[in-house]
């Protein structure tokens, strides 16, 4: 099947435990690393690594997500909260429902839902509590995926279907009601940056003998300023050879999605840490992670196209970018605390009908991974940013760490 030398190079870069693509990926991967090489000799030799993470994730008809790659839960490449347990998309219903209460005709805005599962958990839950939004919008840039979604949710909440809308880019007009964003903040592209005698050095990517490569070159000005801030906040330098990502996009993302929020709740879930952990000595080679086929690994250059690339969200620049844009920052908890405080313990007792069966060890299964700091409960956070909006979040009841930050 890899019978050209091109193909022969992609599939090489594959350990060997690891499972092939089929000839299809091959050849789409192959096209896009052309795209990519192309981008690379318009710009004089080397684009940052942002560019090329948005051309590996977005590019049209052949990124990760826009190409159709993406593999959710078992048999794809990596498994998010929603697919994990219905538990968390319920529980993060009741959280939505006191959000809602107060407002006359509310609106759910979900920036890339995935597979859809978090949005058809969430509604039937709303639906049950009697607290639906009058719209249930979702922003997705994957066509795909888009697909995916709709597909999901025709079969699991039909009679649901005509409150639901897709969209391309934001809402023109600001609604009332919430933002929701699971794993959503660590695919924004990222910047890399390594310190070397002081000065800030900019990780790019060029090209060798038709192969993708790592170029370092003085980085930009805004990376420098960017870098300097993190090393004023941090109190000293960064050693020599430290190597991290900053996110570019984050500032002016947040402060769009800032715009479209009249009056609500905004609630970002993802892994990452507070500034002075996510920038630790201990932490000199990033963030950065790639999945392929359940394979967790750290090289971004391989397979363009058909594997996962993300970086842990550093969570003070959330708190910044959203208190820069005019939100104010509700709460921010490990996401087993915030679980367990919006109430997941109440309805895992109310799902598990027959204590003992399967279906409710199973269950108790998934509340563990969830919440436990050894699994999913510590590494991932959740942040909230409200605006005009003071009722104190159930989520945080247990534990409210914004002084982390
Ligand atoms: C790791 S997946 C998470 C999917 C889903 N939220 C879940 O938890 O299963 C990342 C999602 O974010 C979408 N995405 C990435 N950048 C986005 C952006 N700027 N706006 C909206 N969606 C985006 C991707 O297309 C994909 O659906």
């Amino acid at each position: 099947m890899v019978s050209t030398p091109r193909a022969r190079m992609l599939i090489e870069q594959i350990r060997r435990d690891w499972p092939l693509p089929d000839e299809a990926a091959v050849e789409s991967s192959l096209q896009l690393v052309e795209r990519i090489m192309a981008a690379i000799a318009a710009a004089g030799g080397a684009i940052g690594f942002d560019e090329y993470m948005r051309m590996a994730l977005y590019e049209p008809g052949l990124g990760y997500y826009s190409g159709g790659s993406a593999r959710f839960g078992k048999g794809g490449d990596f498994v998010t909260a929603p697919l994990l347990s219905p538990l968390f998309s319920r529980t993060l219903a009741r959280q939505c429902a006191d959000c809602l209460e107060a407002m006359a005709q509310p609106v759910i805005l979900e920036l890339g839902a995935g597979t859809g599962e978090m949005a058809a958990e969430l509604l039937a839950e709303l639906a049950t509590l009697e607290r639906l939004p009058s719209k249930y919008l979702i922003l997705e840039l994957s066509g795909s995926l888009r697909a995916q979604q709709q597909e999901t949710l025709q079969r699991r909440v039909p009679e649901l279907l005509p409150r639901i809308e897709w969209l391309d880019r934001l809402p023109e007009q600001p609604f009332e009601g919430m933002v929701l964003a699971n794993e959503v903040l660590d695919a924004l592209p990222v910047q890399l940056f390594r310190i070397r005698a002081g000065e800030v050095l900019e990780l790019a990517v060029g090209q060798e003998d038709g192969r993708l490569v790592w170029i370092e070159r003085p980085a930009p000005e805004p990376l420098q300023r960017a870098v300097a801030r993190i090393q004023e906040d941090l109190g000293g330098p960064l050693p020599d050879g430290y190597t991290s990502e900053y996110c570019p996009r984050l500032e002016p993302w947040l402060a769009s999605l800032a715009e479209v929020l009249r009056r609500g709740v905004m609630l970002f879930i993802d892994y990452g840490y507070p500034r002075a952990e996510y920038y630790h000595p201990q932490r000199h080679m990033g963030t950065l992670i790639c999945h392929y086929r359940h394979r967790a690994h750290s090289d971004p250059l391989i397979l363009p196209g058909l594997q996962d690339i993300t970086a842990f969200v550093d969570f003070t620049a959330v708190a910044d970018a959203g208190t820069a844009a005019g939100l104010e920052l509700l709460g921010f908890a490990p996401q087993g605390q915030f679980l367990l405080g919006a109430g997941l313990l109440d309805l895992l007792q109310e799902a598990m009908t027959e204590p003992g069966s399967r279906e409710s060890l199973l269950l108790a299964q998934q509340v563990k991974t969830l919440t436990l700091p050894g699994e999913m409960g510590e590494r991932f956070k959740v942040m909230a940013f409200g605006r005009d909006f003071a009722a104190p979040l159930r989520g945080f009841s247990l534990a409210d760490q914004r002084f982390r930050l």
